[in-house]
């Protein structure tokens, strides 16, 4: 068995230790684990298995902070499962795949210092604002002194009028135009930020709350086309929103649980936009523990769904070299070459988890890749532990392919060096 006979020495077999014995005990939802072994194709060992339900939504609320939509994000109680047992305060927490950025906000949350990457730039976008969160009043401020008006000198894409309002239109180009501007000539500041990540999660979705008109939830973009046939079908038209009112009423929401808990310092945060296996940036041997989700195969198309996000922010999604793998033999290159980069970022004590899911209907279980790609790069699997839950509206971030392509638990892999 890799994982428990593996020679580890010092905090990590420590650390190894309390786990095992942690997660074969574990039942603190009222259910207790079923523990097996997984023995992978190809690989040289059978690593233990812990299936349960670890963490809940039920649990606890997570932070306000993290209410902003991504797809195939995670929820904000699995990074901290492994934060909580695995790090101590001031210690160094990476997520090479951030989306949306749960790992590195709850990281930050729990006074660990935040480092992220993602090929995307909607990641930086995404998080940076919401690690140095502005005064709701500095918010409300900027929102009341943009000249909305000035929209109506700028071109506008019609194409978009199957989604918004012509009056929506205008305030959003006006803002569009602001920020490409203000982040050319490098005037650019946290409150800017804060409004740009806001209006980006607004931009479309299925309730009033969005500037569009009904469409498919927040983390999918249709194309112009579906959008037509969509308001076809539902004989709609976009209605008028108020941009600027909406962005203050997200805001608010979003900033709610500062009222109670105030952040710790996150100026140690670090953001790349760079592929994960190419970080030179980042020194060997500074993180103490990686907390990751990578593209799981061909599953989620994040250049189509982030195109109107793109769009916004003056970057065309289709462009980026974002990993789509449809084949496992390339995925598991894809990988191997990750925990590569991964191993050498990593301290000798460190630890990877490592979220994967179940994909075609389950028929095929992700880690039992995961784990010979981890051996080729010279990583050790120590256990893997299974979150089972039922299905809930955060675990839907996969959409309304839910049932077909999409995952109800979450399967991670620990591993450390080998
Ligand atoms: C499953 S999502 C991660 C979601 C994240 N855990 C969250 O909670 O938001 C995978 C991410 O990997 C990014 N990605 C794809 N290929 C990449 C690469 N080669 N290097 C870095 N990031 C990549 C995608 O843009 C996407 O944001």
């Amino acid at each position: 068995m890799a994982g428990a006979h593996h020679k580890k020495t010092g905090k990590l077999a420590v650390q190894a230790k309390q786990l095992h014995r942690e997660l074969a005990a574990f039942c603190a939802f009222g259910q207790e684990t079923a523990s097996g072994f997984c023995a992978p194709e190809g690989s040289d060992s059978m690593v233990p298995v812990y299936a349960n339900e670890f963490w809940t939504s039920k649990q606890r609320a997570g932070h306000s902070l993290h209410e902003i939509s991504y797809r195939a994000c995670f929820k904000p109680q699995l990074p901290h499962f492994f934060i909580e047992r695995l790090t101590q305060p001031g210690d160094c927490v990476y997520d090479p795949f951030m989306g949306r950025g749960t790992t590195l906000l709850e990281a930050a949350l729990m006074g660990r210092r935040s480092v992220g990457c993602d090929i995307n730039p909607l990641g930086a976008i995404l998080v940076a604002p919401r690690l140095n969160p502005p005064d709701l009043e500095d918010v409300r401020d900027r929102l009341a002194n943009f000249d909305w008006a000035a929209g109506a000198a700028l071109p506008v894409d019609k194409d978009l009028l199957a989604f918004f309002h012509p009056e929506t239109l205008r305030e959003l180009t006006f803002l569009r135009d602001y920020f490409i501007r203000r982040e050319a000539d490098g005037r650019i500041d946290a409150v800017d930020r804060w409004i740009r990540m806001v209006a980006v999660n607004r931009l479309t979705g299925h309730s009033k709350g969005f500037f569009s008109v009904y469409t498919l939830p927040p983390n999918q973009s249709v194309s112009v086309e579906s959008q037509r046939r969509i308001n076809e079908k539902r004989a709609q038209e976009p209605e008028r929103r108020n941009v600027g009112e909406l962005i203050f009423r997200k805001s608010k929401a979003l900033l709610k649980s500062l009222l109670d808990e105030s952040l710790p310092p996150m100026e140690q945060a670090r953001l790349l936009t760079a592929d994960a296996r190419q970080t030179a940036e980042l020194a060997d041997g500074s993180v103490d523990l990686v907390v990751t989700s990578p593209p799981f195969l061909n599953v989620v198309d994040y250049a189509q769904d982030n195109w109107m996000r793109g769009w916004f922010c003056g970057f065309d999604t289709a462009a980026l070299n974002i990993s789509v793998t449809p084949k496992i033999p390339v995925w598991s290159q894809f990988i191997c070459d990750t925990f590569r980069e991964l191993s050498r970022v990593l301290k000798p004590d460190g630890w990877i988890a490592f979220e994967v899911g179940e994909v075609d209907k389950g028929t095929v279980k992700l880690e039992e890749h995961v784990i010979p790609a981890a051996q080729a790069a010279g990583l050790c699997a120590e256990l893997v532990l299974i979150n089972e839950q039922g299905f809930t509206k955060t675990a839907n971030c996969w959409g309304i392919d839910n049932n077909r392509k999409g995952t109800n638990s979450n399967r991670v892999v620990l591993l450390h060096h080998g």
